[in-house]
C-alpha cells in the first residue's frame, strides 16, 4: 500500500501564526528599537521593555531561532534584517504596516464566519472617513507604504507629454505628487471619499505638489468623475470590489478618458488562472476579510473588461516581494 503523504505541511501551516505573533508582539513592546544601540541579556531587555524576564527570554529566543536577533555570549542583538526594518525612528521602519496586520489579527480567527456568511466582520468605513483617527492612519500608511515599497511603481508608469491625470481612489495623493514632479507639464486630480481627502490634502502640501495635484471629494459608486483627462491611474482600488463593481468603476473612468487617453491599473493580482500565486490569493482572502466585496482579479479578466469599453491592454508588469503589485497600461482607441 502507498504511504500517506507526510502532514509536515499541515503542522507547518496550522502553527504559521506563532511567527506572525511573535514578530507583531515584538514590534509592540519595542523589542528591536531597545536592541538599536547594542547587545542586552533578556533580563536587561525586560528592565527596558518592563516586561518579565522569562518570558522576555521565551521571546527573545524565538526570534532569533527566525532570524530576527542573534545571540552571543548570553545577550540578544538585531540582525542586519531586523536593524534596518524594525527600529523605531529609522527611516525605513515597518512597524506601522506590521501592526496594522496586528490589528486585523482578531478579524482573521472569524474566517470561518465570513466565508459562511460572506460579509467582512471588519468595518470597512471605519477607515474610510468614519473614525477620524483610524482613517489617518490608514491614509498615513498608504503615503509611507507608497514612498517605500511602492515607488518602483511609480517607475513603471509612463506619462510623458500627458497633461491631466485622474487618480481614481488616488488614497494619499502620493503617486499624483510623485508623477507630477517626473513628468513636466503633469497635473492630477486625486478622487477619493471625503473623509479620506482631507488628508490627502495635507500630505499633496507635504511634498511641495499643492500647485500641481487638487484633491476632490469623490464616490466611486455614486459620482461619474468630475472632468476629462488624458491619462488615468487605478492604484489599489480595484481589490476591494467583486466584478460588477470593477467594471462599473472601469466604465467610468473610461468615460472620462479622451479618445488615445491612457489607463493604468495596479494592484495584486492573480495568475490568469486564479491558482496563484501565493500572495495574491491570500491578500484577496484578506480582502474578503477587511472588505465585504474584496476580490483579486487576474490580468486577463480586466483586460476583457477594458475591452469592452473600447481599450486595448497593451503590456503588464508584475512586480516581485515585497510590491507584490502588477501594473497593466491600456490605451483608450483614438
Ligand atoms: C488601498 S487604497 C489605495 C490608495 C492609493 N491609490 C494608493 O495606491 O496608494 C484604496 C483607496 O480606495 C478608496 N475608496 C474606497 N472606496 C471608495 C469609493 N466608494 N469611492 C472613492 N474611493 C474609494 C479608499 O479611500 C482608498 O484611498
Amino acid at each position: 500500500m502507498k504511504a500517506p503523504p507526510n502532514p509536515a505541511p499541515l503542522i507547518q501551516i496550522a502553527t504559521a501564526y506563532w511567527g506572525s505573533a511573535a514578530l507583531i508582539a515584538a514590534v509592540r513592546l519595542g523589542v528591536f528599537t531597545a536592541l538599536a544601540e547594542g547587545r542586552h541579556t533578556a533580563d536587561d531587555l525586560a528592565a527596558r521593555l518592563k516586561s518579565d524576564p522569562a518570558a522576555t527570554d521565551a521571546l527573545a529566543t524565538a526570534l532569533t531561532a527566525m532570524g530576527l536577533l542573534s545571540k552571543a555570549d548570553g545577550g540578544y542583538s538585531n540582525t542586519p534584517l531586523a536593524d534596518a526594518w524594525l527600529v523605531e525612528g529609522r527611516p525605513g521602519f515597518l512597524g506601522p504596516a506590521l501592526q496594522y496586520n496586528g490589528d486585523n489579527y482578531p478579524l482573521w480567527g472569524d474566517l470561518d464566519a465570513v466565508v459562511r456568511e460572506g460579509r467582512a466582520h471588519a468595518a470597512p468605513d471605519a477607515y474610510l472617513g468614519d473614525d477620524s483617527a483610524r482613517t489617518r492612519n490608514f491614509v498615513y500608511g498608504m503615503h509611507h507604504r507608497a514612498l517605500g515599497v511602492g515607488r518602483a511603481v511609480a517607475g513603471l508608469i509612463d506619462l510623458s507629454g500627458r497633461s491631466r491625470l485622474a487618480d481614481v481612489g488616488g488614497g494619499p495623493g502620493t503617486y499624483s505628487a510623485l508623477l507630477t514632479e517626473r513628468f513636466p507639464g503633469l497635473k492630477a486630480e486625486v478622487l477619493d471619499l471625503p473623509g479620506v481627502v482631507q488628508f490627502s490634502q495635507q500630505i499633496v502640501g507635504s511634498m511641495g505638489a499643492a500647485e500641481r495635484v487638487s484633491c476632490t471629494g469623490f464616490d466611486y459608486y455614486r459620482d461619474d468623475l468630475p472632468g476629462t483627462y488624458d491619462c488615468a491611474l487605478i492604484s489599489g482600488v480595484l481589490h476591494r470590489e467583486q466584478p460588477d463593481g470593477v467594471r462599473q468603476i472601469l466604465a467610468k473612468t473610461v468615460a472620462a478618458l479622451e479618445p488615445g487617453g491612457v489607463l493604468y491599473i495596479s494592484d495584486v493580482m492573480l495568475d490568469d488562472d486564479r491558482a496563484g500565486p501565493v500572495f495574491g490569493a491570500m491578500f484577496a482572502l484578506n480582502m474578503r476579510v477587511m472588505a465585504h466585496d474584496g476580490r483579486c482579479h487576474s490580468v486577463a479578466e480586466q483586460s476583457a473588461w477594458l475591452a469592452e469599453l473600447g481599450c486595448e491592454t497593451v503590456g503588464s508588469n508584475r512586480l516581485p516581494p515585497p510590491i507584490n503589485y502588477t501594473v497593466i497600461r491600456a490605451e483608450k482607441r483614438a
